[in-house]
C-alpha cells in the first residue's frame, strides 16, 4: 500500500522508445513566425527587454522538450501525437507574467498556465483542439514564512514539499493542510480547493488562504483588496486557470502538535472474514471519529493466496493523529474496536516526519527529500472522482468488490470528510462537497505499457468501475472533485454552446456555485480569453 503511494507521486516510467515528431498540426502558424512576433511583443512590453528572449522557447530550441518534459505528470501526455505548445514561456518577473497575457493575446493564441503540472488530463500543458503557449510557472517558487504572524506567501510555482519544508525550518508547531503529494504545485492545487490529512481538522487548503496576488487579462497585477472579494472566492476552488495567472498565495499557518502519530493497517478479504465488517464500519467510523483523525482507505484487487490464480480486496488504512499514540489507542478501543489496534502498531512523530511517511518515505528519511522536484518523471495514469452520501450497506460492498476484481486492476482510495469539513457551508468557496458528504472516492488505475492499446484497455476499466458505482453515489448532479480533473464528465469546445456544455461539468464540479464562478467570469473576462477543455464559461449573450 506504501507501494502504491509511491507509485502516484514518484512513478519512473519505463524507458519509452517513441520518435519524437513534433508537430503542429495548424499549418498557418509556423512556431518561429510566432517566436519573433511574440519576442517582439514581450519586449515592447516588459522593461528587461535584454533578457526576455531567454524565457521564451521556441519548438527550435534545444531545450525546448527539457522544458516541456520536466513538468508533465503524466506519461500519456508524452506521447508522438500529443499537440505540442508553439512556444514555452518561462517568467521569472512579474511584468513578464503581464506582458505574456497580453502578447498572447495581441497575437490571439490562447495561454495554457502550469505550475506544478499534475493536472491529471494535462491541460495545463495540452490543448486538444487549438494552437497554444504555455506560461510555465516553475521559477515562482519563493516562499517567505512569518511565524510571528502564522503566515506564509507562497509563489504558485513553488511544491508542496517545499512549502511544508519552508515551515518545518522556522517552526516545529505549525503546518499546513494541503495534499499529500510532495511535488504537486501549489497554483493549480490551491486554485482547485486542494485537501490532505488535516482537513477534518481545518478544512482545505481553500480555507486557509488570506490573500492572493493574481495577473488579470489586461495584465495587471491584482491583490485581494483590488481584485475584490468575487474574485478572490473565485480563484479558491474555481480553479485558477479560468479567471487570470495566479501569482501566490497568503495563506494561515495552523497549529501542529510536538508529536503526532500514524499508522496503517491491512486486512485480505479471503484471509479474513470480518474484512467486509471493517470496511463497513469504517464508512461509520471515519467521518465522525474525533477530527484530529484522519484515516485514508484504500481498496486494490491483488492476486489472492489462498486460491491460485484467483483475485482477491486488499483494504488498508492509512492514518494520521493529531496527537499522541496513547490517546489514539484510546480513541480506537472506544471507536473501532474491530481494528484491534495495539501501541505498538503506531508510530510517534514529528509533524514534518509525518508528511515524509505519507509520501511513502521510510521512517528517518531527511525533509530534504520534500525539496526534490523528481522533474521529467511519469508513469500513464487516469483518475476519476466521486462522493458518498449515504452508507453503502454491507452486500453493496461485496458487491463492489466483485466488481472491483471483474474490472482489473483499478484502485480506490476513500477520503472521510466530517468534522471540519462539515461547520463550512457550501458557498464558503466554490468548492460545494462539505455537509451531507461521509467521504469521496478518488478512482485510479497506473500502468507502465505505452501505446493506444494499453491506454484504452485500463480507461476502459476505470469507466466501467465507475459505472457499476452509479447506485452508490451522490445524485443529481454526480458530483465531482475539480482538483482529480475528469474530462468524461463533459467538455467545452469554448464556442457559441459554451454555456451549455460548461454547466454540464460545472454543475458537478461545484453544484449551484457554477452561477457564480459564470457571473465573476463575465465581469473578469468577459471575452473568455482564459480557457481550457473544463474552464467557466461566460454567460450567454
Ligand atoms: C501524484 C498526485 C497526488 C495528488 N494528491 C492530491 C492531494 O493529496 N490532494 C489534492 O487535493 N489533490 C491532489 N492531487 C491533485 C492536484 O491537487 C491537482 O492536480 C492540482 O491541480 C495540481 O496542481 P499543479 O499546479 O501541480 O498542476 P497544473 O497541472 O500545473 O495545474 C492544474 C490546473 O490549474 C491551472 N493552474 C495552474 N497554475 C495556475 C496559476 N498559477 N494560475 C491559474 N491557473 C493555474 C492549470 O492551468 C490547470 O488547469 C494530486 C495529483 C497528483 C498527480
Ligand atoms: C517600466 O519602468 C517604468 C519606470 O520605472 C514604469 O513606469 C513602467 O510601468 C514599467 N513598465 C513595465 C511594462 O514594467
Ligand atoms: C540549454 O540548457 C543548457 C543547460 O541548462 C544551457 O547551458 C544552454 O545554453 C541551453 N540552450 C539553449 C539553446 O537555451
Ligand atoms: C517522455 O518521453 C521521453 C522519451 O520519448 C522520455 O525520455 C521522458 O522521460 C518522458 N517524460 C515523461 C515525463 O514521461
Amino acid at each position: 500500500m506504501i507501494e502504491s503511494l509511491r507509485i502516484s507521486c514518484f512513478h519512473l516510467s519505463l524507458t519509452i522508445f517513441l520518435l519524437v515528431l513534433l508537430h503542429v498540426s495548424y499549418a498557418l502558424v509556423t512556431s518561429d513566425s510566432v517566436y519573433d512576433t511574440f519576442l517582439h511583443c514581450l519586449q515592447k512590453h516588459t522593461n528587461e527587454s535584454d533578457q526576455v528572449s531567454n524565457i521564451i522557447y521556441a519548438q527550435t530550441n534545444a531545450n525546448y522538450s527539457t522544458v516541456l518534459r520536466n513538468y508533465i505528470r503524466n506519461a500519456r501526455f508524452n506521447t508522438s501525437s500529443t499537440r505540442k505548445p508553439l512556444l514555452i514561456v518561462t517568467p521569472s518577473l512579474e511584468s513578464q507574467v503581464g506582458a505574456t497575457v497580453v502578447c498572447s493575446q495581441t497575437i490571439g493564441i490562447q495561454l495554457r498556465i502550469r505550475s506544478g503540472g499534475h493536472d491529471f488530463e494535462g491541460i495545463s500543458y495540452v490543448s486538444y483542439n487549438a494552437p497554444f503557449i504555455i506560461l510555465d510557472m516553475f521559477n515562482f517558487k519563493s516562499i517567505t514564512v512569518d511565524t510571528d504572524d502564522e503566515s506564509v506567501w507562497v509563489q504558485v510555482g513553488a511544491t508542496l514539499g517545499e512549502l511544508y519544508y519552508s515551515i518545518w525550518e522556522k517552526s516545529k508547531v505549525h503546518g499546513f493542510p494541503a495534499g499529500v503529494c510532495s511535488t504537486v504545485g501549489v497554483g493549480g492545487h490551491i486554485s482547485g480547493g486542494g485537501y490532505g490529512t488535516m482537513m477534518r481538522k481545518f478544512g482545505l487548503t481553500i480555507d486557509n488562504v488570506l490573500d492572493a496576488k493574481i495577473v488579470d487579462v489586461n495584465g495587471n497585477v491584482l491583490d485581494r483588496k483590488s481584485m475584490g472579494e468575487d474574485l478572490f472566492w473565485a480563484i479558491r476552488g474555481g480553479g485558477g486557470a479560468s479567471f487570470g495567472v495566479v501569482l501566490s498565495y497568503k495563506l494561515k499557518l495552523v497549529p501542529v502538535p510536538e508529536t503526532v502519530s500514524v499508522f496503517s493497517f491491512e486486512t485480505i478479504l479471503d484471509r479474513n472474514t470480518m474484512t467486509t465488517d471493517i470496511v463497513y464500519r469504517w464508512q461509520e467510523v471515519a467521518p465522525n471519529i474525533d477530527n484530529a483523525l484522519f484515516m485514508r482507505l484504500h481498496l486494490k484487487p491483488v492476486n489472492s493466496m489462498v486460491r491460485k490464480r484467483e483475485k482477491t480486496i486488499i483494504a488498508s488504512i492509512m492514518a494520521l493523529y493529531l496527537g499522541k499514540a496513547k490517546q489514539l489507542i484510546s480513541l480506537l478501543e472506544e471507536e473501532f474496536p474491530e481494528l484491534d489496534l495495539k501501541k505498538n502498531d503506531c508510530t510517534e512523530m514529528s509533524w514534518i516526519d509525518s508528511v515524509l511517511w505519507w509520501n511513502g518515505f521510510a521512517v528517518g528519511t531527511s525533509p530534504h527529500a520534500l525539496l526534490n522536484r523528481n522533474l521529467n518523471s511519469a508513469g500513464f495514469l487516469k483518475r476519476k472522482s466521486d462522493y458518498i452520501q449515504k452508507l453503502i450497506s454491507k452486500d453493496g460492498l461485496e458487491w463492489v468488490f466483485k466488481k472491483m476484481i471483474e474490472s482489473g486492476k483499478t484502485g480506490l482510495a476513500l477520503s472521510p470528510y466530517g468534522g471540519r469539513m462539515s461547520q463550512i457551508s457550501a458557498s464558503e468557496t466554490p468548492f460545494p462537497h462539505r455537509a451531507g458528504n461521509l467521504y469521496k472516492i478518488e478512482y485510479s488505475v497506473n500502468w507502465e505499457e505505452e501505446g493506444e492499446e494499453a491506454e484504452k484497455n485500463y480507461i476502459t476499466q476505470i469507466r466501467r468501475l465507475y459505472s457499476y458505482m452509479t447506485p452508490f453515489v451522490s445524485k443529481n448532479p454526480r458530483s465531482a472533485f475539480l482538483n482529480y480533473r475528469d474530462l468524461d464528465i463533459g467538455i467545452s469546445s469554448n464556442d457559441e454552446n459554451s454555456y451549455e456544455d460548461g454547466k454540464v461539468y460545472g454543475l458537478k464540479y461545484f453544484n449551484d456555485n457554477f452561477y457564480r464562478l459564470v457571473k465573476v467570469k463575465t465581469a473578469v473576462d468577459p471575452h473568455n480569453f482564459f480557457r481550457n477543455e473544463q474552464s467557466i464559461p461566460t454567460l450567454p449573450k
